[in-house]
C-alpha cells in the first residue's frame, strides 16, 4: 500500500503528528496533500510546504467535513487517503463537565465516523481507499489522568474495528494508529502534566519518526500502526491477565501522581 500518487487528506494537518504526516506523504510522492485543521495559517503554512490545499474545517461538525471530502474529490478527483487525525486531551475524571465531555467526544469520536460517512461511499465506488484514525495507545491500555481522552480513544479504536470489519470485503483498507508520547503541541501545553508525564515514560518520539512508522504501517497493510512497539506487548498483557495488568496500573498511577510528572 502506497501513497505515491495518491490523493491524500490529512485532518489535524497544521501541527504536530498531522503535519508530520503531510511532510512525510509529500516525501512519499503523494499526487495531493489537502491539510485540513481549525488553524487556518498552519493549516496554510503546510499546505504551502507541501504544495498542497489548505482547507479550514471544524472536525466537529459534520457539515465542514462533508465540504472538506466535496472539495478533494472535485478538485483531485477522488480521496484515496483520509487520516481522520485531529484530536484533543482534556485531563480530569467524571467531574469534568459535561461541555468538555461533549467536546471531547465530537473531536475524538463522532468527527471520525463524519468522515467515514462523507468519504467511504465514494471510496467504495472507486474501488478502495484507505481509513486512517489517530487514535492512541490510550485507546488501548488507558490514560493515566484523564478518563475523557481514555473513553474517547478506546471508542475511536472500537470504531475502527467495526470498520475493518464492515468494509474490507469492498476494498477499504482501515488502520488505527495507536502511539504513545509524541513531541507535539499536545503533550507540551496540551493540558495535564500528570497525563502526559505517564505516556511519556516510555520516551517522547519526535513526529517524524512517528511518520515512518506510519508509512512502514501502510506497507505491512495491518490493522493495528504501533510506533512504540511495547504497546503490543502491554495490550497482550491486558488481555492475558486483567486483574494483574490493572494492579500494575494502579501502581503506575500512584508513581505518577506522587511525582507530580
Ligand atoms: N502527541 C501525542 O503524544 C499523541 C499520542 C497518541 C495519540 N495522539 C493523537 O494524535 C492526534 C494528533 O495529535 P497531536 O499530538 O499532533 O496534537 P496537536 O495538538 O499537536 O495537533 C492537533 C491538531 O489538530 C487540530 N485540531 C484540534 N481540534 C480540531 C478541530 N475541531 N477541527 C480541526 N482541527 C482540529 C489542531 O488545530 C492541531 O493542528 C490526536 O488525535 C491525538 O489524540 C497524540
Amino acid at each position: 500500500m502506497e501513497v505515491r500518487g495518491k490523493v491524500v487528506v490529512v485532518t489535524g494537518g497544521a501541527l504536530g503528528i498531522g503535519r508530520a504526516l503531510c511532510r512525510r506523504f509529500a516525501l512519499e510522492g503523494a499526487r495531493a496533500i489537502v491539510v485540513a485543521d481549525i488553524h487556518e495559517a498552519g493549516a496554510k503554512a503546510v499546505a504551502e510546504e507541501v504544495q498542497g490545499q489548505a482547507v479550514i474545517c471544524d472536525v466537529r461538525r459534520e457539515g465542514d467535513i462533508v465540504r472538506l471530502v466535496r472539495f478533494a474529490e472535485e478538485t483531485f478527483g477522488a480521496v484515496d487517503y483520509f487520516c481522520s487525525n485531529a484530536g484533543i486531551l482534556i485531563t480530569g475524571g467524571v467531574e469534568v463537565a459535561d461541555r468538555d465531555w461533549n467536546r471531547i467526544w465530537e473531536t475524538n469520536v463522532l468527527s471520525h465516523i463524519y468522515a467515514a460517512r462523507a468519504v467511504i461511499p465514494g471510496m467504495i465506488q472507486r474501488g478502495g481507499g484507505v481509513f486512517m484514525i489517530t487514535a492512541s495507545a490510550a485507546g488501548l491500555l488507558s490514560q493515566i489522568g484523564s478518563a475523557p481522552y481514555s473513553v474517547t480513544k478506546h471508542a475511536a479504536v472500537g470504531l475502527a474495528e467495526n470498520m475493518d470489519i464492515t468494509y474490507a470485503e469492498q476494498g477499504i483498507k482501515v488502520f488505527a494508529l495507536c502511539p504513545q508520547a509524541v513531541s507535539t503541541e499536545m503533550t507540551r501545553n496540551g493540558g495535564g502534566v500528570a497525563a502526559v508525564g505517564v505516556a511519556a515514560v516510555d520516551g517522547m518520539m519526535p513526529p517524524e519518526q512517528l511518520a515512518d512508522a506510519v508509512i512502514e504501517g501502510f506497507k505491512r497493510e495491518e490493522f493495528l500502526i504501533l510506533p512504540h512497539p511495547e504497546v503490543l506487548t502491554f495490550f497482550q498483557r491486558k488481555a492475558n491477565d486483567y486483574e494483574r495488568w490493572l494492579r500494575g496500573m494502579r501502581r503506575l498511577r500512584d508513581k505518577v501522581m506522587s511525582s507530580g510528572a
